[in-house]
């Protein structure tokens, strides 16, 4: 396991210590190999560069120096109905972070952070965790952000796609100051959970959501739907109405715009 260059002790009851490292595989991976390890949870991963960085469906994260590439490593107490929310809490507390720094982002089910201004993606976040028979052992945020970066530290056949917050707004931002109003803000999202259910934070995504009413294509593991996207439900699943008798609930995919309604 590399060693880490850093450990910052946090105020949060979630996460009460960083460990900060140069250059990891995937601050997922080690999020999971040091729990296993020490049996431990209550903190975050974060490295400046990912080696091997995990996307959604098993894509290739690229995680180039001056990103934000992190892991919250957690146990929150929350009801196994209610994991599906974490993608979408997560998403709100980052857009409600990112706003502290005067940064606007959207958001594309389930977990694409889109700027505001031109709905280029800036960052995505990686669910992973480990359940036990009846309950969740624990959580795994993966949050993967382009801040300092430039556009032109990726592959060519992303930049077309991705943008950086320096890119759209020629600022630099403090990436530790920046990860602990995540945590605090991820914090807060699971008290909204719990105190006062899905729907309120279903609220604050939809006040942010890019495709709500919109005709779109999801690639789901299940295969490919067409429909207009209407809801996101209660347990986090979008609600896509494929014909004018019949909605489909879908858990995960890729959602394509197919046409923007008038
Ligand atoms: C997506 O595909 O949109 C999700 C990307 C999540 C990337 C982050 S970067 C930090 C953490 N470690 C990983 O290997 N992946 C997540």
């Amino acid at each position: 396991m590399p060693d880490f260059i850093e450990e910052i002790v946090t105020q949060s009851k979630l996460c009460s210590k960083i460990y900060s490292y140069d250059e990891v595989d995937s601050t997922n991976n080690l999020a999971r190999n040091l729990i296993e390890e020490k049996n431990q949870v209550g903190f975050v991963i974060v490295a400046q560069r990912q080696s091997s960085g995990k996307g959604q469906a098993d894509r290739l994260w690229e995680s180039p120096t001056g990103g934000l590439w992190s892991s919250l490593a957690i146990r929150p107490q929350i009801e196994l109905s209610s994991l599906g929310m974490v993608p979408i809490l997560s998403a709100v507390g980052i857009t409600k972070a990112l706003e502290t720094f005067d940064v606007k982002t959207k958001l594309k089910w389930p977990n694409d952070i889109l700027i505001s201004h031109n709905l280029k993606k800036i960052g995505g976040i990686l669910v992973e965790g480990k359940l036990t028979q009846f309950s969740l052992d624990y959580l795994i945020i993966g949050i993967g952000l382009n801040i300092n970066n430039t556009v032109d530290q990726y592959s060519p056949a992303l930049q077309e796609q991705i943008t950086t917050v320096f890119e759209e707004f020629n600022m630099k931002i403090d990436l530790s100051q920046l990860l602990l109003e995540i945590i605090n803000q991820i914090e807060d999202s699971f008290e909204i959970l719990r105190s006062y259910g899905a729907l309120a934070l279903l609220n604050e995504w939809k006040q942010k959501d890019n495709i709500l009413g919109m005709n779109v294509i999801v690639q789901s593991p299940e295969g490919e739907y067409h429909g207009k996207a209407v809801d996101i439900s209660p347990n986090g699943q979008l609600v896509l109405e494929i014909s004018e008798s019949k909605k489909v609930n879908i858990t995960t995919g890729t959602v394509i715009i197919a046409r923007i309604q008038d």
